[in-house]
């Protein structure tokens, strides 16, 4: 056996051994409130879903299907190269209009996921003597793309700040200020909505912070799209950082659209023409990959048109996590509180929130345990996902089903 097949053997058995080993659940219907579960019999079941983030309930709605339909008909599945080879469908320029148009940036560009975009968005913009200054618990793309950034662009160079903490961010503005070797640009990063804690980001004091310091703010604002903000814009509008022009105040945003703009796949960078202009000319990405498949182009387009026509789905998606955080915590259990969709059960033990996630699944619900290393040690959860595609029974069901824990 080779070294790799021995150590990843090894690896996987322990995974197993501990507890932690994923095992992939297999869906026989579209993503909704209910969907079909096989079971370990090879049967099927209907079961309460929790845990996607399907929040505006689009990943199945007709108009979004026929979109990716309709696209996959006119222009077949892509144009098998990267865009600035073969060019791209009229369907990717109009969807980059419409995320500019929704999120109140002059331009966007679209990529095969988020993670992908946020992996070009600082390589790409930094150069030797910048700094980027990132919340610790930022997502993991972020991470990663900090971790590549000096690889690509020698003297780059990173700091991180406590979650959410102001006093810890001006301190590391303050260290860049004083280090004589970042001369560059200061870049602050932060997730507009945390996905681990469903908890969102001081943005309008963090943006304040980046005025007097002359850095620039980059939001990934993936749970924050159709979620946050009276119109579903995202954190920026929840937060007041929206002019009266209806642009936002953040200089770029990175975001997905695989939550609730679509579900499908896809990301994007957002923000003004000459970033997104720097990206299509140096980012690697972009350089060496293939652009969004045109079906997901079409569909995505579609939903955030639907999200723009029928601001009610943001308020019923805002009601329905009110009325489960009520409930929930009405049946004796500690949620961490905020405004989001995401709501995170403390219940401490690894081994306690994964048995918690199989029992409910017995009982017809889909909630998943996380556990350490996704979140710190003592601090394992159960996170319950809301959608527009909920309605109140469904909720008292899940209710229900926590009670019996
Ligand atoms: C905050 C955040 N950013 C980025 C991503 C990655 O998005 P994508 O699936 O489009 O790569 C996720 C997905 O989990 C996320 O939660």
């Amino acid at each position: 056996m080779s070294i790799f097949d021995q150590r990843t053997d090894a690896t996987l058995a322990q995974l197993e051994a501990e507890g932690q080993y994923k095992h992939l659940q297999m869906l026989d219907s579209p993503m909704d409130a209910v969907v079909r579960l096989r079971q370990a019999d090879g049967s099927y079941r209907d079961t309460l879903c929790f845990c996607s983030n399907n929040y505006l309930g689009l990943a199945n709605h007709p108009e979004v299907v026929e979109a990716g339909i309709e696209g996959l008909r006119k222009y077949g599945a892509g144009t098998a190269s990267v865009r600035f080879i073969c060019g791209t469908f009229s369907p990717h320029e109009q969807l980059e209009e419409t995320i500019g148009r929704y999120m109140g940036t002059e331009s966007s560009y679209t990529f095969v996921s988020c993670w992908n975009a946020t992996e070009a968005l600082f390589p790409t913009f930094c150069e030797a003597g910048d700094v980027i200054v990132s919340d610790e618990l930022n997502h993991a793309c972020i991470i990663d793309s900090m971790r590549l950034t000096p690889v690509i662009k020698k003297g780059v160079k990173k700091k991180v700040f406590k979650h959410s903490d102001m006093e810890s961010l001006k301190e590391k503005l303050e260290e860049a200020q004083r280090d004589p070797d970042i001369s560059g640009q200061v870049w602050v990063v932060t997730d507009g909505v945390f996905s681990m804690e469903g908890d969102i980001a001081k943005l309008a004091e963090i943006r304040s912070l980046c005025d007097a310091f002359d850095a620039k703010l980059v939001v990934d604002d993936s749970h924050g799209h159709g979620v946050m903000g009276e119109t579903g814009r995202g954190t920026h509008e929840y937060c007041g950082l929206i002019d009266k022009n209806g642009m936002a105040k953040v200089d770029y945003f990175t975001g997905t659209l695989g939550k609730a703009l679509g579900g499908g796949a896809g990301g994007f960078i957002a923000g003004p023409k000459r970033g997104t202009e720097l990206v299509i000319q140096r980012g690697r990405p972009t350089l060496f990959s293939n652009a969004l498949p045109v079906t997901v182009a079409c569909s995505a387009n579609k939903a955030i048109e639907i999200l723009m026509r029928e601001p009610e789905r943001v308020k019923k998606l805002r009601d329905n996590t009110a009325y489960a955080r009520k409930k929930i915590t009405e049946a004796g259990f500690e949620v961490i509180d905020s405004p989001t969709a995401i709501c995170p059960i403390i219940v401490g033990d690894t081994a306690k929130a994964i048995s918690m996630s199989k029992r409910l699944l017995e009982l017809g619900v889909f909630v998943i345990g996380f556990g350490f290393p996704v979140v710190p040690e003592g601090t394992a959860r159960l996170r319950i996902q809301l959608s527009a595609a909920h309605e109140k029974a469904h909720i008292d069901e899940l209710v229900g089903a926590l009670k019996k824990l």
